[in-house]
């Protein structure tokens, strides 16, 4: 079954045909991220527009690409959210507008679920019961995941994303947006125990995480210097170390208290590598799954991956035409 997959929740826009939920026959690309770097952040109006421009040519190209016709396509799936709520007009009235000319299904997911499956994208059958780890510019999210589809909240952030942090920080050390990988980057060459720096702990909920408080940390070490490159590089790698730290001291935590054969992780931050060697170190003996580097930051083989799952859960039932965009939705309604 062949799934056309699109993805307009924030700055990427994209589109891919996925083959039985794991078979990528195309994927085409396109980022604002460029526009947004101007101003720090997502713009979210002229996200909207770059989705607008972009998406009718990417669609083109990954026909093109996978040599494909429409008549060969089984269903139209598309990011629902949570996002921004004009970009992912742009993906759900083209895939609203596909299904109609078509006459294909249409299936709407949940971007954030997409991040998890984009990790076991790859596996024959995937480990259940497991912990899941969303990680990106809007989203930190730890879940006990039972099977695909049935999830349950275990933690999340109270403030910033991790992403976000990562940005913010690096604005701060006058790095360009998006700045994690600038920050990885950095850190590289930098002392990670230079700054006591630490992330936040959450009363209400030891799970829950919180960024906000480190930030301020790091704004107070740089707020008024001239700082030398081995400063800052210093600065960086503590901040890194010390969010790090903190989720997988989280993570453990929850492994005390919830049944775990695996740990699928999802999300632009998992890009970067002293995450991945930190998570390595602490839990030698647990399977720990990682999207591919295509698949870790926002796309759309992961729409159409999951979809796949999705439509034959529900016996191949279209969605509505009516289907809205959800620019929220709560983790326990997955
Ligand atoms: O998953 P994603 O494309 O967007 C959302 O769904 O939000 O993730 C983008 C985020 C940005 O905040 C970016 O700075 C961060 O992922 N990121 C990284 C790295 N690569 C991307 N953060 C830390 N280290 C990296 N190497
Ligand atoms: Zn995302």
């Amino acid at each position: 079954m062949i799934i056309l997959g699109i993805e307009s929740t924030c700055d990427e826009t994209a589109i891919a045909l996925v083959k039985d939920g794991k078979t990528i026959l195309a994927q085409a690309i396109a980022s604002s991220a460029d526009i947004h770097a101007k101003y720090g952040g997502i713009f979210p109006e002229l996200a909207c527009r770059r989705h607008l421009e972009a998406i009718l040519p990417l669609l083109h190209e990954a026909l093109e690409t996978a040599k494909i016709t429409p008549d060969q396509i089984d269903a139209i799936a598309v990011a629902k959210g949570p996002g921004l709520v004009g970009a992912l007009l742009v993906g759900m009235q083209t895939a609203k507008g596909l299904s109609l000319a078509w006459n294909k299904p249409l299936i709407g997911v949940n971007h954030v679920e997409a991040h998890l499956y984009a990790a076991m994208m790859e596996q024959e059958t995937p480990l259940f019961p497991a912990l899941g780890l969303v990680l990106s510019g809007g989203h930190t999210l730890l879940l006990a995941i039972e099977s695909l589809g049935k999830y349950r909240p275990l933690g999340t952030t109270v403030d910033d994303a991790i992403g976000e942090a990562f940005d913010k920080v690096a604005i701060l050390l006058g790095l360009p947006y998006p700045g994690g990988p600038h920050v990885e980057r950095i850190a590289r060459h930098g002392n990670p125990h230079r700054h006591p720096f630490r992330a936040g702990k959450v009363k209400k909920n030891p799970l829950d995480f919180s960024f906000s408080g480190i930030k301020t940390s790091v704004l107070y070490a740089i707020q008024g210097k001239n700082l030398l490159d081995t400063e800052k590089a210093d600065i960086a790698a503590s901040f890194q170390e010390a969010v790090f730290t903190d989720l997988a001291g989280k993570t453990a935590l929850a492994l005390t208290h919830t049944p775990a054969q695996a740990l699928y992780l999802g999300g632009g931050v998992c890009n970067n590598q002293r995450l991945r060697i930190l998570f390595a170190e602490k839990f030698p003996h647990l399977p720990l799954f990682w999207p591919p580097a295509l698949l870790s930051l926002d796309n759309a083989a992961m729409i159409g991956g999951l979809a796949y799952h999705k439509f034959l859960e529900r016996e191949k039932r279209s969605d509505s035409l009516d289907l809205e965009v959800l620019p929220r939705i709560p983790i326990a309604s997955f």
